[in-house]
C-alpha cells in the first residue's frame, strides 16, 4: 500500500467514525417527547408509555416512539370487582372513570364526587316528601320504594283495575267506591236498555 492510499483509508475511517459519533450523538438528542402517541408521555427522553388510564395496543408498558398506541381502558367493563357498589353507576371517559348514584338515589351530601366504591353511600330519595304529598292527587296515598314511589287510593277509593298502582297525579283514577258502584249500575242498566231496543 502507498502512502496516498493509507491517507485515503485513514480519511476514511475517521469520516466513518465522526459519522457514527454524530448519529450516536442524534439518537441521545433524539427526544421522545415530541413523537409519543396521544394519550402516553416519553421517559428518559428515550420510550413512550401510556398515561394511566390508558393501555397500549401491543399491552406494552414501554414502547419506541410511534410504535404504538395508547387506547383508552374502560374501568367499568374490566374483569374484577365492581367499581361502583350497590344503588351506583360506573361511567366511563377518557383516562379513567367515576361513580354516580342511580336514579332515585342520592350521595351522602358533600360526597357527591366519588370514583371508587367505599366514596360515599347513595340513599334512597323519598319522593313523597321530594315531590311532595299531592304528588298523587286527591284521595290518594303516596307510597316510597327505592329508587321510586307508588301512588295508591286511599281507602274507600278505587282505581281503574289498570292503575291500581300509579305515578302523578295525571294518572289518578281514585273514584269513590260508592260513585263507581253506581256508574258501574248505571252503565248495565244502559246496556240493558240498549239491548232491550235491538
Ligand atoms: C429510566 O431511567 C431510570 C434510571 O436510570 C431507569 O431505572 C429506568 O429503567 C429507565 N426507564 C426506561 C423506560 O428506560
Ligand atoms: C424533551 O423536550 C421537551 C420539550 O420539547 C423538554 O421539556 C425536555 O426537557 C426535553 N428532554 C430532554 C431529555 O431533552
Ligand atoms: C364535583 O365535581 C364537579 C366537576 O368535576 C364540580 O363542578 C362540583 O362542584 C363538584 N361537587 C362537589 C360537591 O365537590
Ligand atoms: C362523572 O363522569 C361523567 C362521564 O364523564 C361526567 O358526565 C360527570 O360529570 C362526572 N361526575 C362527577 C361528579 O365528576
Ligand atoms: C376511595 O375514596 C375514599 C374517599 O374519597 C378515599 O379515602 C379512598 O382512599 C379511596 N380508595 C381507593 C382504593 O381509591
Ligand atoms: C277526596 O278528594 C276530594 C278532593 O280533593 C276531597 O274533597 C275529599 O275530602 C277527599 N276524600 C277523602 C276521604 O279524603
Ligand atoms: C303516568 O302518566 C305519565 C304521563 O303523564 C305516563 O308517562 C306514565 O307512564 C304513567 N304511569 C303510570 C304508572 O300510570
Amino acid at each position: 500500500m502507498d502512502r496516498a492510499r493509507r491517507l485515503l483509508l485513514l480519511g476514511l475511517c475517521l469520516a466513518l467514525g465522526l459519522w457514527g459519533v454524530m448519529v450516536h450523538a442524534e439518537g441521545i438528542r433524539e427526544n421522545c417527547t415530541e413523537i409519543c402517541p396521544e394519550n402516553s408521555f416519553c421517559v428518559n427522553a428515550t420510550h413512550c408509555t401510556c398515561q394511566s388510564g390508558f393501555k397500549s395496543l401491543t399491552e406494552a408498558l414501554y414502547f419506541l416512539g410511534d410504535s404504538d398506541v395508547c387506547d383508552d381502558v374502560n374501568e367499568c367493563t374490566v374483569p374484577g370487582p365492581p367499581k361502583c357498589d350497590s344503588n351506583k353507576q360506573c361511567n366511563n371517559f377518557p383516562g379513567g372513570f367515576n361513580c354516580t348514584c342511580i336514579l332515585g338515589f342520592t350521595a351522602e351530601p358533600g360526597k357527591e364526587n366519588f370514583t371508587n366504591t367505599s366514596g360515599t353511600v347513595c340513599q334512597d330519595i323519598d319522593e313523597c316528601v321530594t315531590l311532595g304529598h299531592d304528588v298523587c292527587g286527591p284521595n290518594a296515598t303516596c307510597i316510597n320504594i327505592p329508587g321510586s314511589y307508588n301512588c295508591v287510593c286511599a281507602v274507600g277509593y278505587q282505581a281503574d283495575p289498570s292503575k291500581e298502582n300509579f305515578m302523578g297525579s295525571n294518572n289518578n283514577t281514585c273514584q269513590d267506591v260508592d260513585e263507581r258502584c253506581c256508574c258501574a249500575l248505571l252503565a248495565s242498566l244502559k246496556l240493558q236498555l240498549f239491548g232491550a231496543f235491538y
